[in-house]
């Protein structure tokens, strides 16, 4: 294999791109780790004057990365080089926040010191408690998060600048601990409850379900099956390379804005429901279609005559085989009812609704598979999260993702993303004075 790739490599160093005028232009070829080859285009306007047209960047690199490999056609999911398979088994998610970040599995004493940091960054300055008193009660979780992840450059105005690896692991320690104490503050105070301070006794995973679900005098004691559970849900939502909400992160990183500043502004990205939003919108459709005559057939149709109706949790820009993160959940979701001695009716029909899509020739000619939202809901509400917490899930999740790449590219000095366009609109013309416009 290796020497298949070095061959071809060689072989296709320079790509020819023919123009209109017979005008031929010389462009470098970059092959990734796995053999990806993509044409480096970043001289092309100055060599010919043309741009290239890529509605969504479906076919763009935006950047190389070190961080996370997916192979879509065969489904590979990989951090730093480890299977999602592994990861998601075998470890903990503040171990996976630390391969993402750094780049290495943490030694024992890292994890240790790491684990300690993050308990003693999991307190938010008591001024951020009032500034969640002014939201109203029915404020959106991921407004409130955004909002209170920004509002994090105020009370560490120290951390806006990296001079060095010190600062980036001290607000390293902080977002990915505040962010789960934000959660679950904007939990308590949309149900109109006080807040649970954090736990120091308490692991990562544990103290946050903790502060989601103690009542005054009463303890929340997770189950280990709910701590396995949700530790995994984490670890797979943690990085997916240049996904909408990271790539986000890293537009509004290149402009020099602080971490704070980029990951509050990936939280916005990941609301959209064609993104982390699909996991609120897949229970919603469950719930529908149980709770309405539709059958599952009659909904199918509705997905593919209707334009604006899609199988919520299907379909995947990189993934044409399989999600490998929606085959974990699926298991994972069975799991965790089984130990819990749940039925959950909204399961039974997503496994339905799978079988019924997975043979419809519509599906399958689009290459259409469940995707990592598909099952993920149903995980979280037997572990008890509310609906509209679902997408905040996916945000603490994803916090060590945004943060590695923030970091990567901060480490590259990579110039600040600014696409260009190709203008469709009016030639110029005369400006017409109001009482001249008829
Ligand atoms: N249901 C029905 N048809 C679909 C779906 C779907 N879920 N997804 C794509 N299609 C069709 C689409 O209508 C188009 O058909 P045609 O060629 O006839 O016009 C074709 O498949 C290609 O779709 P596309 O919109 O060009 O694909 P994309 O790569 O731009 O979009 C996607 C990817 C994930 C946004 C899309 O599949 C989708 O909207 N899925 C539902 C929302 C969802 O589950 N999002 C979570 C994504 S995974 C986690 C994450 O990123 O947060």
């Amino acid at each position: 294999m290796g020497d298949l790739a070095e061959a071809d490599a060689t072989k296709t160093t320079t790509a020819h791109l023919k123009l209109p005028g017979d005008k031929t232009v010389e462009l470098p070829v970059t092959v990734g780790t796995e053999d990806e080859h993509a044409v480096d285009i970043s001289k092309l306007r100055g060599a010919s004057g043309y741009i290239t047209l890529d509605n969504g960047f479906g076919n763009t690199g935006s950047c190389s990365s070190k961080i996370c490999y997916i192979d879509g056609e065969k489904g590979i999911l990989r951090y730093r080089g480890h299977p999602i398979e592994q990861l998601a088994t075998q470890s903990r998610f503040i171990e996976v926040a630390w391969l993402l970040i750094w780049g290495e599995l943490p030694t024992p004493s890292q994890l240790a010191a790491f684990s300690e940091e993050l308990t003693a960054n999991a307190m938010l300055h008591e001024g951020m408690l009032h500034q969640f008193e002014a939201f109203p009660p029915d404020a959106p979780p991921m407004a409130m998060l955004s909002a209170m992840i920004n509002a994090c450059s105020c009370y560490h105005p120290e951390l806006l600048r990296m001079d060095d690896e010190e600062h980036m692991a001290e607000a390293t320690a902080k977002l990915i601990s505040k962010v789960r104490t934000i959660a679950a503050y904007s939990f308590r105070m949309s149900i109109g409850k006080p807040i649970n301070y954090p736990n120091p006794a308490l692991s990562y995973t544990r103290n946050f379900l903790h502060m989601m679900f103690s009542e005054a005098f009463v303890p929340y004691d997770a189950p280990d099956e709910v701590i396995r559970a949700m530790r995994m849900f984490l670890i797979l939502h943690a990085d997916h390379e240049q996904n909408c909400s990271t790539s986000t992160v890293r537009v509004v990183g290149s402009s020099g804005a602080n971490l704070f500043a980029s990951t509050s502004s990936g939280v916005c990205a990941l609301w959209g429901p064609l993104h982390g939003g699909a996991n609120v919108a897949v229970i919603n459709m469950l719930q529908h279609i149980h709770d309405s005559d539709t059958s599952l057939s009659q909904y199918i149709e509705k997905v593919k005559t209707d334009p604006n109706t899609r199988l919520m949790g299907f379909g995947h820009r990189v993934y044409k085989n399989f999600d490998p993160r929606a085959l974990i959940l699926k298991d994972a979701a069975d799991d965790l009812l089984n130990a819990l001695g749940l039925s959950d009716p909204l399961l039974d029909l997503a496994k339905e609704l799978e079988q019924v899509a997975l043979h419809d020739e519509y599906f399958i000619e689009r290459k259409l598979y469940p995707n990592v939202d598909f099952y993920s809901g149903v995980i979280l509400k037997a572990i008890g999260i509310p609906v509209n917490m679902f997408t905040v899930m996916f945000a603490i999740g994803r916090m060590p993702g945004w943060i590695a790449h923030w970091y990567e590219q901060f480490q590259q000095t990579a110039r600040i993303a600014r696409p260009r366009q190709v203008y469709t609109g009016a030639g110029e013309r005369d400006y017409v004075p109001a009482d001249k416009r008829g």
